[in-house]
């Protein structure tokens, strides 16, 4: 009962260190709510920001660079060949024409951003340059030109020294388109124009700045109107977490106790099972002792107590029986015949036959030994005084004190029986020398379904070699004898010769005229 209910407590206790660990607890610290939230809001604006100014410089830049192209294709396809004959472009433009075409440049091109206007022939010779560096020289990009004279326009966005390469660098548009005169398929060169690319610039500071300060405002007014709420969350986060904090100390202190107890009560039950060890050794001993001072009496000795127990124990064992009521059986069957603790020694150890009288005397040992054994709260002792009533009951109900009949006897009565037959039969005693194994078995053999239970004589044949064994393993075990007749062994006592068909013994009959 104890057993189980501590049991119980352990396997809580271990749930409970499981699921809850006050250190854990212990170590929790309220969160800082309005911080994050602060930190996190300030990353997101700068994001948001940064992904709308990239988005509005991408689409800036790409209006811009369409615009350009247009305005290069115009000037390409309207106001050179307008401008300029065939002719002016075998050559560098030199003297008036040069000038002329210069003064409409400055006029009509140079200005809204673009900042360089030249012009190359199909040959890749630059025949003009609005800022006159180039003029004069071969284009540098053949690829790009013959694409560009094969009719493709082209735009980029490029870092460009104007001053050919005495200034710094300008981030410009820049942007390639053939030239075409209205009677001819084929272009007779290409335009390059530079646009300054801080008009697009400007332009993407004109949208992004407003809309990064929207983005702004439109946070801060969330985080404003958060604000109140994450305050009563953080205070009420705080008084939790302290409550918590108490709550982990009380377990803790609980769960120190509560282990502290385990360690007492698992001390306790251990110096119990000791307890209940040694305990059990001292009963075994004490009933082997109690068993050894009434064998002493009569003609048999200790081996006789060791051997009736290991008979029973073996007997039972190959019956089914489980560990401890076997054990138990080993124990408690050496008990059997303590009640001639109460018969004379004259009767008992009398070499020659009994008297009716004597007889009837010597049988009253079965119902001695029970009133000395019954009325115990011990199973051992119990089990012991069941043996003690009804080791002579026999089988076909002939058997004494209460003429039981087949499983009328207890089963552990009908295993000492057979056990404690053998084993007399194979010892000597006052009146007859041991008998060889063989006759005891053929003896045994003539009680089967008569004397004996015939299922266990049966179980007790099929272990005979086992018999065998500890038959030879004590120290009165007699030599066996084939010729048939028993050869007589030295005495244990000396109360004299017997006579094959004394009677002396508690037993009664044939079988019994023999064990003694
Ligand atoms: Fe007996």
């Amino acid at each position: 009962m104890h057993g189980i209910q501590l049991g119980g407590d352990f396997a809580a206790s271990r749930r409970d260190r499981t699921v809850i660990d006050g250190d854990a607890l212990l170590d929790q610290r309220p969160p800082r709510v309005l911080f994050t939230f602060a930190v996190y809001t300030a990353i997101a604006v700068l994001i948001a920001s940064l992904a709308a100014v990239l988005v509005i410089r991408h689409n800036v830049e790409q209006n811009s660079m369409q615009k350009v192209s247009e305005h290069t294709r115009f000037i390409s396809s309207r106001l050179i060949p307008g401008e300029l004959k065939t002719s002016d472009w075998e050559s560098t433009l030199r003297g008036p024409e040069l000038k002329r075409f210069h003064t409409v440049v400055k006029r009509d091109l140079l200005t809204d951003g673009v900042v360089r206007v030249k012009l190359y022939n199909a040959d890749g010779l630059t025949i003009y340059d609005s800022q006159g560096t180039l003029t004069g020289k071969p284009f540098g990009e053949a690829d790009e030109l013959r694409e560009v004279i094969g009719g493709k326009s082209i735009s980029a966005v490029k870092n460009v020294n104007h001053e050919g390469g005495s200034g710094t660098d300008r981030k410009s548009f820049e942007s390639y388109s053939p030239v075409r005169y209205p009677d001819s398929n084929r272009a007779i060169g290409a335009v390059e124009l530079y646009t300054d690319y801080a008009t697009a610039a400007g332009s993407v500071r004109r949208q992004a700045v407003p809309l990064t300060v929207a983005l702004l405002l439109v946070l801060l007014g969330l985080f404003a109107a958060l604000l109140p709420i994450l305050r009563r969350t953080t205070r009420a986060l705080a008084i939790r977490n302290d409550a918590l904090q108490v709550y982990a100390g009380d377990l803790k202190e609980h769960l120190r106790g509560r282990a502290e107890i385990e360690e007492r009560l698992r001390h306790t039950i251990e110096d119990l099972e000791r307890s209940e060890e040694l305990l059990a050794v001292s009963q075994e001993e004490t009933i082997l002792r109690l068993s050894i001072a009434v064998e002493s009496r009569d003609a048999d000795t200790g081996s006789h107590i060791e051997r009736m127990g290991r008979y029973c124990a073996l007997l039972a064992e190959k019956m089914g029986w489980g560990n401890a009521d076997r054990d138990l059986l080993r124990i408690a069957s050496p008990l059997h015949d303590v009640g001639k603790i109460a018969i004379p020694d004259s009767i008992l150890q009398k070499p020659g036959a009994l008297s009716a009288e004597e007889r009837s005397a010597m049988e009253e040992h079965a119902e001695i030994g029970h009133r000395i054994l019954a009325g115990s709260d011990s199973p051992l002792l119990d089990l012991a005084a069941r043996i003690a009533l009804t080791h002579h009951e026999k089988w076909n109900g002939s058997g004494y004190p209460n003429g039981l009949a087949g499983e009328e006897i207890p089963v552990e009565g009908r295993i000492a029986a057979i056990a404690d037959v053998f084993d007399a039969l194979t010892s000597d005693r006052v009146y007859r020398p041991a008998m060889p194994l063989d006759t005891a078995f053929e003896i045994l053999t003539e009680g089967h379904g008569t004397h004996f239970d015939p299922t266990i004589l049966d179980v007790f044949f099929a272990s005979i070699d086992e018999v065998i064994a500890i038959r030879s393993s004590t120290e009165t075990a007699p030599e066996p004898i084939r010729d048939g007749s028993p050869k007589r062994r030295r005495r244990t006592r000396s109360a004299g010769e017997a006579s094959s068909a004394d009677s002396s013994s508690d037993e009664d009959g044939g079988i019994q005229s023999l064990v003694g």
